[in-house]
């Protein structure tokens, strides 16, 4: 029998809860935003609808031989979920490549971020908004003292250390842009570079109109000059790093510019999906197409088969007229067959 090929990349937020910080510009909403709102494709960290371990388990089982070749694994925190490491051994069995979206601080847990190597992992993007603590630590604050700025500096470290002289898992640092940290679109790739890390991605705030943030953080047409020069620098910089593809910084303005436009041949095409907590697969995750998606299209990961899920293709992969901000942030995802076959030399495609 011919293998099935393996191109779709699956987005998995794990856990709705998220036991390292609670940051306030979240995708997951906080519960006293939403006491009413249950626009499908919404998330919140409060969901009692979490699929359990064991579901996760078996779902994550099928994925072999499936036309699944990439996992992020998101949430939540996914490294502070207990069962994350069975379940990355079930993926990795699998021949699947994983790559964790973490906080990072777990990563100071005696033994993990060995683990992570022995089993293989591919990739770890660590979350870190600031070079300036104070920064990062007001818009993403820990819940715990000692896994601020810097806990997760140390569990960078801590990571790379253990990876020693491996190719794996390559390492990566991610920062949500806003209006009051511009100059950090270079200073945390820099930070990123001097602390021996592979790749780094600035990524606009995405926050709908009627968030209560939106009118602090959200950029607007009067940061894209400083947008513009910031990734200008970064790109000139010549920093020993992974970064998104040129066209990237176009998209980034351009979703300032516009928040919802129609986009001509969308990056993730039909090949990226995502999975909600409670199970939910949306063959995009843009919050206007799930938003979009009519009830009798609502499919769920809980209970199914994977081969059968991703058996044919979405029919998405062409242009979209649901192009929202949050996309923008999606697009990266697509540029990991560069990040996780490169060697640390930089230079952008
Ligand atoms: C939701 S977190 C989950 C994984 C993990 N707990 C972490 O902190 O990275 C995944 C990524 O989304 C980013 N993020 C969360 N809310 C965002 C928003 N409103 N706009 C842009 N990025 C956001 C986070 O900073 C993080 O890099």
């Amino acid at each position: 029998m011919t293998p099935i090929p393996r191109t779709i990349s699956l987005l998995w937020a794990l856990r709705s809860y998220c036991g390292s910080h609670q940051c306030k510009p979240c995708y997951f909403t906080w519960l006293d935003e939403q006491r009413v709102d249950r626009t499908p494709g919404l998330l919140s960290h409060f969901s009692p609808n979490d699929m359990p371990a064991k579901e996760v388990m078996a779902f994550a089982r099928t994925l072999k031989g499936s036309a699944v070749r990439r996992v992020f694994l998101a949430g939540g925190e996914p490294l502070m979920w207990r069962p994350v490491l069975d379940l990355i051994e079930i993926l990795k069995e699998g021949g699947l490549e994983v790559v964790v979206c973490t906080s990072g601080v777990a990563l100071n847990q005696p033994g993990l971020a060995q683990r992570l190597v022995e089993l293989g992992v591919d990739g770890a993007s660590v979350s870190l908004d600031s070079t300036d603590p104070d920064y990062n630590d007001t818009w993403r604050p820990p819940r715990k003292e000692g896994d601020g700025w810097e806990g997760v500096v140390s569990g960078v470290k801590a990571l790379l250390a253990a990876r020693g002289s491996s190719a794996k898992p390559r390492v990566g640092l991610y920062t949500v842009i806003t209006k009051l940290n511009l100059p950090d679109i270079t200073a945390v790739p820099q930070l990123a570079a001097d602390l021996g890390c592979d790749y780094a991605v600035p990524q606009p705030v995405a926050l709908p109109q009627n968030h209560s943030l939106h009118d602090t953080l959200a950029l607007t047409d009067a940061e894209l000059p400083l947008l513009h020069a910031g990734f200008e620098r970064l790109y000139e910089s010549g920093l020993p790093l992974q970064l998104p593809p040129r066209t990237y910084p176009g998209q980034v303005a351009s979703a300032v510019h516009q928040l919802t436009a129609a986009v001509d041949g969308c990056f993730g095409g039909d090949t990226l999906y995502f999975a909600e907590p409670d199970g939910s697969l949306w063959d995009c995750p843009s919050s206007l197409k799930m938003a979009a998606t009519p009830a009798e299209a609502h499919r769920t990961i809980k209970g199914s088969d994977a081969a059968e899920l991703f058996g044919k293709s979405s029919g998405c992969g062409n242009d979209c007229a649901l192009f929202s901000v949050d996309c923008v942030n999606m697009w990266p995802l697509m540029d990991f067959d560069r990040v996780l076959g490169a060697t640390n030399s930089g230079s952008p495609a």
